[in-house]
């Protein structure tokens, strides 16, 4: 890149209720230690009925412009990774536009599962370089738990509610800002991750309910062999396209999907664990929301500093996979 895109807020909101894997022990066959040793979750947020995604991305878009002090008519451009959107049309982030009082912005949904904030990531980006836009927010929102099963203790232990948003400017400095990003997918992982019905292919009916197609399926197993290679291996390879190691890392932040899959990361990446950053206890796997969630709670924490360099990594449905590289543009809120 030639002129450099930095981070210039970021934001996050989580519903208030909290599903502990007791409460899942009561609904389903399961245990908080399966769910524990299995997964590294303990609890996830979930979101209040008659909300929906646009609304917990529009609050993260309100927190957002409090912490930069901007109004939100200053948004040139809203994107919103969902997998879970309002509705099909129209996009989630329309309705984001209209409920955070951005009228200025245009917007619109990208559908890339748990690789759905780094690819729009990606995007806003080349709007900010080709300078046409100077203020694009990236969000990242997913109400999983309206797309669980809850009878299927294959899905339900894993997914939560969340959004985070990044507010993306010109970087005044060089030095700081986005270095790069990597994406791939690999379409023939489609059958392992994906709602069945619902689409094109097979539209709402009586049967498509009865077999419970319009809920997450998940082949775990798949999944999880192709993640634990894919999620590490791209956030080596990004690091080394510019000659850095692990050493050099302030802060890798990988999609929170099981803390086995992040541990195979921090083993390729040779870095130790207050390198990294994990909150999946908490919130377990929210998508599209994972990365920028624990971003901001990285950022809240006085975690990182400017100038450090941090690695984002994910992978998802898709197949989808890709990382970012960055040198971090914000002064840390917490005094020392
Ligand atoms: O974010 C998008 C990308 N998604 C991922 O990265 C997820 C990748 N996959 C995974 O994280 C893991 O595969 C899971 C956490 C989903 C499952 O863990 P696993 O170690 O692969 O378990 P498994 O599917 O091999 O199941 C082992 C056993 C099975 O029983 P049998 O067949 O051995 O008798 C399952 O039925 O564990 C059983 N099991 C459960 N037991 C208690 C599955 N879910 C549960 C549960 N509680 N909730």
């Amino acid at each position: 890149m030639n002129k450099k895109v930095v981070i210039s807020a970021v934001s996050h909101y989580v519903p208030d209720k909290v599903l502990t894997n007791f409460d899942l022990e009561k609904m389903v066959d399961t245990t908080d230690e399966w769910i524990r040793t299995r997964t590294g979750i303990k609890e996830r947020r979930i979101l209040e009925p008659g909300k929906a995604t646009s609304d917990m991305a529009a609050e993260a878009v309100k927190n957002l412009c409090k912490q930069r002090n901007i109004d939100p008519m200053e948004i040139d451009l809203i994107i919103v990774a969902t997998v879970t959107p309002d509705m099909f049309f129209p996009s989630t982030a329309n309705l984001v536009q209209e409920k955070a009082g951005a009228k200025n912005a245009w917007s619109f949904d990208i559908a890339a599962a748990c690789s759905g904030f780094i690819f729009s990531l990606s995007t806003g980006a080349q709007f900010i370089k080709a300078g046409t836009h100077k203020k694009v927010v990236v969000i990242g929102s997913d109400k999983m738990s309206s797309i669980v099963n809850y009878h299927d203790r294959n899905t339900c232990v894993l997914f939560g509610d969340a959004a985070g948003a990044v507010l993306l400017e010109p970087s005044e400095d060089d030095e700081l800002g986005i270095i790069d990003f990597l994406h791939f997918v690999d379409g023939s992982g489609a059958e392992f991750l994906r709602m069945k019905a619902g689409g094109s292919l097979n539209p709402a009916s009586r049967e498509t309910l009865a077999n419970d197609w319009h809920f997450i399926y998940q082949d775990g197993k798949q999944v999880f062999k192709f993640a634990v290679k894919k999620m590490a291996e791209v956030a080596v390879d990004i690091l080394k396209k510019h000659n850095y190691t692990g050493d050099d890392l302030k802060l890798f932040i990988p999609h929170q999907a099981n803390l086995r899959i992040i541990d195979g990361a921090v083993k390729r990446l040779g870095i130790n664990y207050d390198q990294v950053m994990i909150n999946i206890e908490k919130y377990g796997n929210t998508t599209a929301a994972t990365i920028p969630l624990a971003l901001s709670e990285a950022y809240q924490q006085g975690k990182l500093d400017k100038g450090d360099l941090v690695v984002l990594a994910t992978f998802g449905g898709g197949f989808t996979w890709g990382s970012a590289l960055l040198k971090w543009g914000l002064d840390n809120p917490v005094k020392k």
